[in-house]
């Protein structure tokens, strides 16, 4: 069965498309989590059918490994591949600097580790995730059960100090329970509106007893592939400058991912 993608997900497909495309035979892939990230994990799948592409893959979450694994690709641990040549994710926000707030799918910790564990960082994302200055996204920050509502405490009464708009932290439910991340933890939704120096924001999170990581990524991502609803892509290399435009390809693309369950 087809159907028709609407315009975001054409938007998430192309940039997934032209991310895999980056990948070649006999590379550690880091694998992303979130709905671009499914696509990319589909398009690699495609390679893997259609032209024998041969890499092994690092999940960042276990959704992502479990659709890793149904559409082909080999999944290895971190801890076997110790170094990546590439990782592909989503983002939740980007800036001109290629700042990120990630996390809005509850992995942010596996997915810097692995990103940062990597040669290279593709973000592959639609173009509602460019912003001017981070921050209206909630920032998630994953925290320790233990002692929850002191870090909770702790996190607020720290961003009053800072070049910020707001400093409630809400802790993220999933129905009626605290949403409990792949390694156990929880997650603080910062309500920051405005994050004015992101730099210092992701280091001072850190010192806070309780915190196991926080959701910006600095100096981590290297390419941003920004998808349109029309199917045409841009990128930006953030270590050469080099910037370029193509597509649409997809506009009246049937939805050839609608048999692959998300
Ligand atoms: C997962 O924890 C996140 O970091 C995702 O990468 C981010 O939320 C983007 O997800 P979408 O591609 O679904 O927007």
């Amino acid at each position: 069965m087809t159907g028709q993608l609407p315009p975001i997900d054409i938007a998430k497909h192309a940039a997934a498309k032209a991310a895999s495309a980056l990948v070649e035979t006999g590379m550690k892939v880091g694998l992303g989590t979130g709905s671009t990230a499914a696509f990319l994990v589909k398009c690699i799948g495609e390679r893997i059918a259609s032209e024998g592409l041969d890499i092994t893959g690092v999940a960042t979450s276990t959704a992502t490994a479990k659709l890793a694994t149904d559409v082909g690709i080999k999944i290895t641990t971190l801890d076997e591949a110790r170094w990546l040549d590439l990782t592909i994710d989503g983002a939740d926000e980007y800036d001109a600097d290629f700042n990120l707030i990630k996390g809005g799918g509850g992995a942010l910790l596996q997915e810097k580790i692995v990103a940062t564990a990597s040669d290279r960082m593709v973000v592959i994302a639609d173009a509602t995730k460019k912003v001017d200055t981070l921050g209206a996204f909630p920032l998630p920050v994953e925290v320790l059960g233990f002692g929850m509502k002191t870090t909770q405490m702790l996190l607020e009464e720290m961003l009053e100090g800072l070049d910020v708009m707001g400093n409630r932290a809400v802790p993220r439910m999933k129905g009626e329970a605290l949403f409990v991340t792949d390694e156990g933890n929880h997650i603080l939704d910062l309500h920051v509106g405005r994050i004015g120096n992101a730099r210092q924001l992701a280091l001072v999170l850190n010192q806070v007893p309780g915190v196991v990581e926080n959701g910006l990524f600095i100096d981590i991502c290297d390419l941003i592939i920004t998808g349109h609803g029309d199917g045409s892509v841009e990128t930006r290399d953030i270590n050469s400058g080099d910037q370029t435009k193509s597509g649409p390809e997809l506009a009246e693309h049937d939805n050839v991912f609608a048999d692959i369950s998300e």
